[in-house]
């Protein structure tokens, strides 16, 4: 191989590591929201755990999650056992869901998968859009569809909070014609409030951010620990370099 052809090899790799976030936003093409995740924010997640056991563990498990885990994120064992296991009896149970599969695939033709690595393989962003995007849709099973899903099988759970919500497709048109995009009619999506939620829109994109928040950390429940340890093993290693070198130092000292 000349040096040539090795150095355009390692030219791709920053490109191979940022595909994740070159990938396309979504199959959909629909733009997806940013949202700021801080797994170290405990508030932020006790809400996330909260909205999670109340609004999603009727039908999706996050089985790979003992609820002692929830320990980690600031709360007490009577805390845990008081408000959020309500489908568990001991404290080191893992968070499955009471409804039996065979229920849950007859009701929405698919069984909810498990949400414990979800956040791992979606991404926040596209939770964050996912939960912010259903509408009301006459022609599916449940009366509702989702911009970043669509005909999903899950009908809007947290519709009494943000409200219900319509979808309006309208052609773009200049000069009064229809502008085309790839050979189709361009058109411009938006979303009409129909019957507000018992939430403003500030407070339920709060409210989502939480939850989403909440998903990561399950997702690596150990990864704010993991970060520290790595800080002090960079520090212990740079003071280990430091003594190798004086050693060095006091090896070669009288050899000319
Ligand atoms: C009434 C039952 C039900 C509840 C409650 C529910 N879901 Fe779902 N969810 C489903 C079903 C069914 C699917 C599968 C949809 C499909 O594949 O068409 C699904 C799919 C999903 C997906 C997409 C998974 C994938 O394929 O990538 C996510 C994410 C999700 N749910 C999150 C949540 C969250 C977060 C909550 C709580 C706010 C919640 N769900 C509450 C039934 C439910």
């Amino acid at each position: 191989m000349t040096i040539k052809k090795l150095l355009s090899l390692i030219a791709v790799v920053p490109v191979l590591l940022a595909a994740p976030a070159l990938a396309p936003a979504a199959e959909t093409g629909v733009k997806l929201d940013r949202v700021e995740i801080d797994t170290t924010d405990v508030v932020s997640l006790q809400s996330g755990a909260r909205t999670f056991v109340n609004y999603c563990l009727n039908c999706h498990s996050a089985s790979l999650v003992r609820y002692n885990t929830l320990l980690n994120i600031g709360l007490t064992e009577d805390q845990i056992k008081d408000n959020l296991m309500f489908t568990a009896e001991k404290i080191g149970d893992p968070m499955d869901v009471a409804f039996p599969k065979s229920a849950a695939k007859a009701m929405f033709g698919t069984v909810p998968p498990d949400l414990s690595v979800i956040a791992r393989s979606r991404g926040a962003d596209w939770l964050y859009t996912y939960l912010r995007s259903f509408y009301r849709d006459p022609n599916t099973a449940t009366g509702w569809n989702n911009a970043v899903f669509p005909n999903v099988g899950m009908p809007h759970v947290l519709w009494s909070l943000q409200g219900e919500r319509v979808q309006k497709v309208e052609p773009v048109l200049r000069d009064g014609q229809p502008v085309m995009e790839h050979g189709k009619p361009a058109v411009r999506v938006t979303y009409e409030t129909v019957r507000p939620g018992s939430m403003d829109p500030t407070e339920y994109d709060q409210l989502v951010r939480d939850l989403v928040n909440f998903l990561v950390w399950i997702g690596e429940p150990h990864q704010n620990a993991r970060k520290q340890i790595g800080v002090w093993v960079v520090f212990a290693l740079v003071i280990l370099i430091g003594l190798t070198y004086a050693l060095k130092r006091a090896y070669w000292k009288d050899v000319h």
